[in-house]
């Protein structure tokens, strides 16, 4: 079937579907399939595909009108300017994130951090792109999940980094010494509400969703033993629930805090220290 002839079949499968834009990911898809670029698909309409090709094509499409997320379906998204492996039961790397990494390359260009431990490391993108650009800072990531363990060694591989290493732990139960950062973006999500988020999040692992009862249980156990992981007048930072930064607050009464919004002006990212915050 002609490249046209597919791309018009992904409107059929997928306009249904508030969270998809049709032509682009149906682009992707076949840009994927045919290990060709973006550019290469849109300038070769006319092309004849094979039928071996145009029906693993459209049972793709079958699947992702389904809701299976396209980063599964592709096995990489793009973060913070880079490429990164998505593993399937591994958490799929959200745009708000990004927040994350900005707020702790603030937090580095003014203090001096040598070492930073990342509690739930996932598909490992955010020790990954700050390592990229501090390649004097020692990044060790940690997770419960060996499928995120295995993801983020990918992605360590396919960056060549030798300042970043990944084991497991649950929290800190193999953390051996203190950092001058740590960072999480632990699960979050009240228990009751996991089940009436989008269709395409039912096809992430819980592990990485739930954060019990009222979605604290991760902040209070990463909080409750921090002093003994961070160097004196170190940095905790997490990325939190838009409506999460008053009960942390709380739990970080012992702490200076202050906290960032995202670009839809919601509450996104906690820092806490005992020392200065200057961010
Ligand atoms: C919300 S995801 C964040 C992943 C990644 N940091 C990101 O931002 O894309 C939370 C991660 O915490 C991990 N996790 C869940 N429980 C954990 C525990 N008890 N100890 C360590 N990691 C845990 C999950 O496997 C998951 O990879």
């Amino acid at each position: 079937m002609e490249i046209k002839k597919l791309l018009e079949k992904a409107i059929y499968y997928l306009n249904d579907s508030e969270y998809t834009n049709p032509y682009y990911e149906a682009r992707l898809i076949l840009s994927g399939l045919l290990d060709k670029d973006l550019s290469y698909i849109i300038s070769h309409e006319d092309e004849n595909l094979s039928e071996n090709i145009s029906n693993k094509y459209l049972d793709i499409l079958k699947k992702r009108s389904d809701g299976w997320p396209l980063a599964y379906i592709l096995g990489e998204t793009e973060f913070y300017g880079n490429k990164f492996y998505v593993d399937e039961g591994v958490l799929i790397p959200r745009r708000d994130t990004e927040i994350s990494v900005e707020t702790i390359s603030k937090i580095i260009s003014k203090n001096k951090i040598k070492n930073i431990l990342e509690i739930g490391s996932g598909t490992g993108i955010v020790s990954i792109s700050l390592a990229k650009e501090n390649e004097d800072i020692e990044f060790d990531c940690i997770d419960i999940s060996d499928k995120a363990i295995s993801n983020t060694k990918k992605n360590i591989k396919f960056h060549n980094l030798s300042n970043v290493r990944v084991f497991k732990s649950d929290i800190y139960s193999n953390v051996c010494k203190k950092y001058d950062l740590i960072y999480s973006n632990p699960p979050y999500i009240k228990r009751e509400e996991i089940s009436k988020l989008q269709k395409e999040i039912s096809y992430e692992p819980i592990t990485a969703l739930d954060g019990g009862v009222d979605g604290l249980i991760f902040y209070r156990r990463i909080i409750k033993d921090l002093d003994e992981y961070l160097s004196k007048n170190g940095f905790l930072v997490l990325e939190i629930g838009y409506d999460q930064k008053e009960d942390i607050y709380q739990l970080l009464s012992n702490y200076n805090h202050s906290c960032i919004k995202d670009l839809s002006s919601l509450d996104r990212v906690i820092i806490a220290s005992k020392g200065e915050i200057d961010v």
